[in-house]
């Protein structure tokens, strides 16, 4: 796979027009990278097929709903893996720190993600601590985030999972991780999940780097933190800037 950068646009901005002006920009700035590098737009509902109608670029939802009946249901205001997929979504984020703190369990994660994964959909499982801790043990938080995630779902679907490391902390805060400390968290989640599912399948995994990333630091977190790629909130609206990362990403 490609270096893979998701830009997570949480709930913004606040109109169709403003949507359509920065997936318009973005699309035109990453032209020349996309060769090299999978630029994901992770729009929130609403501008999904404003995205697939202005660009090229793959499509991912923030979220999804765990059922996935052929002839929908009724679940008022949730979403189902079928629904995106008409409308162009290949990716979908599940599990992001910001749904965990309203109240999303790893069960309900591991539905979701089971859901998704069912579904053919690219699916980025986001783990991460809340505290940063100065030694460099592996913090439980992320291995039951791991094993309660991707418990009971068949491991050939593992085909199509990506993970984020996405220290809370980090997430929104400009205080982004080292990329010393991101590589070595990513060695003991890869470890965990050779444990888990296998030596091959879980070199297989992508893994993404996700917490204040900018067109700054992040070929720092692509080179040193040896990641696969980022999941990128807050730069992700500023085309310039973000444009300027996919840049320096391409060229590595
Ligand atoms: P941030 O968000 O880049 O604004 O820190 C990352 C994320 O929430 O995925």
């Amino acid at each position: 796979m490609k270096k893979v950068i998701i830009a997570n646009w949480k709930m913004h901005p606040t109109s169709a027009r403003e949507a359509v002006a920065l997936i318009r920009a973005i699309t035109n700035g990453v032209r020349k990278c996309v060769r090299r590098v999978d630029v994901v737009l992770a729009p929130s509902l609403p501008f999904l097929s404003l995205a697939r109608k202005h660009s090229s670029l793959k499509i991912a939802a923030q979220d999804l709903f765990w059922e996935n009946p052929p002839k929908g249901g009724a679940y008022t205001g949730e979403v189902s893996a079928r629904q995106l997929r008409s409308v162009g979504a290949t990716f979908v984020i599940v599990g992001h720190s910001e749904r965990r703190a309203l109240g999303e369990t790893n069960d309900m994660v591991q539905k979701k993600l089971k859901t998704a994964l069912k579904a053919g959909l690219w699916t980025t499982l986001c783990v991460g601590e809340h505290e940063r801790k100065k030694d460099t043990a592996f913090p439980n938080v992320i291995k039951e985030e791991l094993h309660e995630g991707l418990r009971n779902i068949s491991k050939s679907l593992f085909r199509r999972l990506i993970i984020a490391y996405e220290p809370i902390w980090a997430v929104g805060t400009r205080r982004a991780a080292t990329p010393q400390d991101v590589f070595e968290m990513t060695i003991l989640i890869r470890r965990e999940l050779m444990r888990m599912i296998g030596k091959k399948r879980a070199l297989a995994i992508p893994i993404l780097y996700g917490g204040s990333v900018d067109e700054k630091n992040a070929a720092f977190f692509m080179k040193e933190g040896r990641v696969d790629g980022l999941l990128v909130g807050g730069t992700s609206l500023r085309p310039r800037s973000f444009i300027a990362m996919i840049e320096s990403i391409a060229t590595l």
